[in-house]
């Protein structure tokens, strides 16, 4: 089924069950963490439409990525007593105070695309994310898969310090290239999920690494970064893709932009659909007082060159991100 297609289904679910049971009068307070990648503004936009879809007023706070401001933001979604608190959360520790907080003022708090590490998980009535574990496995098999034996040496850019598709994607691109001795992870460094570092940070990789000529891979965190870390190979002078293999995560329409051009080779797919999910298991929360199960995965799916990646790009560039 296409990207388009899956969109519009899921729409059309979303609409039905709204229409069983309006979930008008319910305000909901999103604790976003900025607009650091294409992923994250897609996750933005497409919160507002399934907000608009179900008649929700969202509130969003944009923390531009600041704990200290997703805590505030916090704060004020309790003090203004909103039925809901959607946080994307930028690290994984240092939630346990404020989330305390809104459990005792009786306001369901709902992870959207990252976790959080606490030993009290009643702080938050379920997490919509992928497994981001799996994301990064995917990837490393796929690298393991390619490179068939041949020894290959793979930098690393890192999402944020601290935060949990960092800390997951890393230890699972480790357990997928585990049984690759031929595969050797270099150099790794965060790129801080944005372009710009992105790029950065892969010059100085290639300074370090004989201009490139020691680098078989790039292995990033998401499609910002390796976009960002395509430009910095190709001033090398050197061809992504095909001099260093680029794998990633997201599958952002650029990244097909760049696989269909040949200068990127694999991505995995993470929704930028969060909040529709969050949305239905709130209503149907709050209608039944049946808590939904801790986790609600979203799925991940890989892309190669040879998906036509030209298609892709075309249908999921009209979408905004
Ligand atoms: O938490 C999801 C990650 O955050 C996305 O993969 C990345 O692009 C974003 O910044």
């Amino acid at each position: 089924m296409s990207f388009m297609k899956r969109i519009l289904l899921a729409s059309t679910v979303a609409v039905s069950f709204a229409g069983a049971a309006s979930a008008a009068d319910l305000t909901v307070g999103f604790s976003q963490i900025g607009s650091e990648s294409g992923w994250r503004a897609a996750e933005t936009s497409v919160s507002k439409i399934e907000a608009k879809k179900r008649g929700i007023d969202l509130k969003i706070a944009d923390a531009q990525q600041k704990q200290e401001n997703q805590i505030k933001a916090i704060r004020s979604f309790v003090a203004q007593g909103v039925d809901a608190i959607f946080v994307a959360p930028v690290v994984a520790t240092g939630w346990d105070t404020v989330l305390t907080e809104a459990k005792e003022a009786k306001i369901p708090v709902i992870l959207l695309d990252r976790t959080i590490e606490t030993a009290n998980d009643d702080i938050y009535l379920t997490a919509v994310t992928s497994d981001t574990v799996h994301e990064g496995k995917v990837a490393g098999d796929w690298l393991a898969k390619t490179v068939a034996g041949k020894p290959c040496n793979v930098v690393e850019l890192q999402g944020t310090v601290g935060s949990s598709p960092a800390i997951n994607r890393k230890k699972g691109f480790e357990q997928g290239i585990a049984s690759a001795s031929n595969i050797k992870i270099t150099r790794s460094q965060t790129g801080d999920f944005t372009r710009a570092k992105g790029k950065e940070v892969m010059e100085g990789f290639l300074k370090a690494e004989n201009g490139g000529k020691n680098i078989c891979a790039l292995y990033a965190h998401n499609d910002d970064m390796a976009v960002g870390a395509i430009q910095a190979i190709k001033e090398a002078g050197l061809k992504p893709g095909k001099d260093i293999l680029v794998v990633s995560v997201d599958a952002v329409p650029d990244i097909f932009k760049a696989m269909s051009e040949g200068e990127a080779n694999a991505t995995v797919e993470l929704t930028p659909n969060m909040a529709g999910p969050a949305f239905d298991a709130l209503k149907a929360y709050k209608e039944s007082g049946k808590a939904p199960p801790k986790w609600i995965q979203t799925e991940s799916k890989l892309y190669t060159q040879a998906d036509d990646p030209k298609k892709v790009y075309e249908e999921k560039k009209g979408l905004g991100y």
